[in-house]
């Protein structure tokens, strides 16, 4: 970068007359600033701020939370995606309040033994709470420092977080939290990917990639990540007025959520009778087609209309419509959910 002794200043001065509003900005409780952390990985500022919110509601402190159970917990997550995040977030919370007598610890090593706690929401919330000097290196500052050296070094590589880490520890400023959220700042509202604002742009003079017409080719990211693809026949199978849905297992994807029976494309119907002990008229054409991603996978889904009279036996469970809230659906199914509700109404 050019004229680097200048560019914590520019920043800050920056950050300090254009920062966007946020609640967690409010507040130096680190419970809080550590919430909302991970629900910021992966998920935009607007979509946050109201579950951020409803959640602080609920669960106002780190007793409050350490009392309640998962699945209620899991609830107030519910449309945020990445459910693993908050399973991890409880259990670490617990540990707080039983080994850390309920106060987030302030030594970052003690805090990056918590569960789910990796150098990213380490350094965010030791700086943004404690002050201490650690990068927090997301996309964002990927993108910024790549911008700013006119660096092509590769953002998929192993190596891409140390590699950044020293370049944000080089010009590390002593207010060390407000300088990390000024660089998520400035890498979500102006070094943005597709169409940076560079004409605004607070560290310009300081951008190698602006003074060399390179802005738009990078950050480099060799590896394409390649989605695996499943396909999967779901079934909305009702009895009488209601409607047979299952829990997924405790671990890994979608742990413990709710959703409808859901088989691989090419299975067939005696197959899928024998395997939930009842027998079913399924219909012949899909009600509705759709797909959901995930980061490494996509889901293809045809989803059909189905009926029966058998006895319905656990894992399986019958739902009246109405109680659908009472569950944990992944966004996934919701949106078949609500489709189905429109067909029925
Ligand atoms: N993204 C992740 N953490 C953030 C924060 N503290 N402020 C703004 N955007 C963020």
């Amino acid at each position: 970068m050019k004229h680097n002794e200048t560019f914590s200043k520019d920043l800050l001065a920056w950050f300090y007359q254009h920062k966007r509003e946020m609640p967690w900005r409010e507040t130096k409780d680190p419970y809080k600033i550590w919430l909302s952390e991970v629900m910021l990985q992966q998920t935009q500022v607007n979509t946050v701020r109201n579950y951020y919110l409803r959640f602080i509601d609920r669960f106002p402190d780190i007793e409050t939370l350490a009392q309640s159970s998962i699945d209620e917990v899991a609830k107030y997550w519910e449309g945020l995606g990445y459910y693993s995040r908050v399973r991890n977030f409880h259990a670490a919370i617990r540990e707080v309040q039983s080994a850390y007598n309920g106060q987030v610890p302030k030594d970052p090593s003690t805090f990056l033994s918590l569960k789910g706690v990796g150098p990213y929401t380490q350094g965010a919330v030791m700086s943004i709470a404690f002050n201490h000097k650690l990068p927090a290196v997301d996309g964002n500052v990927y993108r910024v420092f790549s911008r700013l050296d006119n660096d092509g070094f590769d953002i998929s590589s192993t190596k891409a977080r140390k590699h950044f880490e020293a370049k944000v520890m080089a010009v590390m400023p002593d207010a060390a939290g407000d300088f990390n959220e000024a660089l998520m700042e400035l890498g979500a509202t102006v070094c943005t990917p597709k169409a940076p604002l560079c004409i605004v742009c607070p560290v310009r003079e300081h951008c190698m990639a602006f003074e060399q017409g390179n802005v738009l080719d990078l950050p480099v990211k060799l590896k394409k990540v390649k989605k695996t693809v499943q396909q999967y026949k779901v079934l909305l199978i009702q009895k009488d007025d209601q409607i047979i849905i299952e829990q997924r297992p405790e671990t890994g994807l979608l742990a413990s959520m709710w959703q409808f029976p859901m088989f691989e494309i090419d299975t067939h119907v005696s197959d899928i009778e024998a395997q939930m002990n009842l027998s079913l008229h399924i219909e012949d054409e899909p009600f509705v087609k759709t797909k959901h991603q995930f980061t490494h996978l996509e889901w293809q889904m045809e989803v059909y209309l189905a009926y029966t009279n058998s006895e319905v036996v656990l894992p399986y469970k019958l739902i009246e419509i109405k109680d659908k809230g009472t569950f944990n659906f992944p966004v996934s199914m919701t949106n078949i959910f609500d489709k189905y509700v429109d067909y029925i109404q």
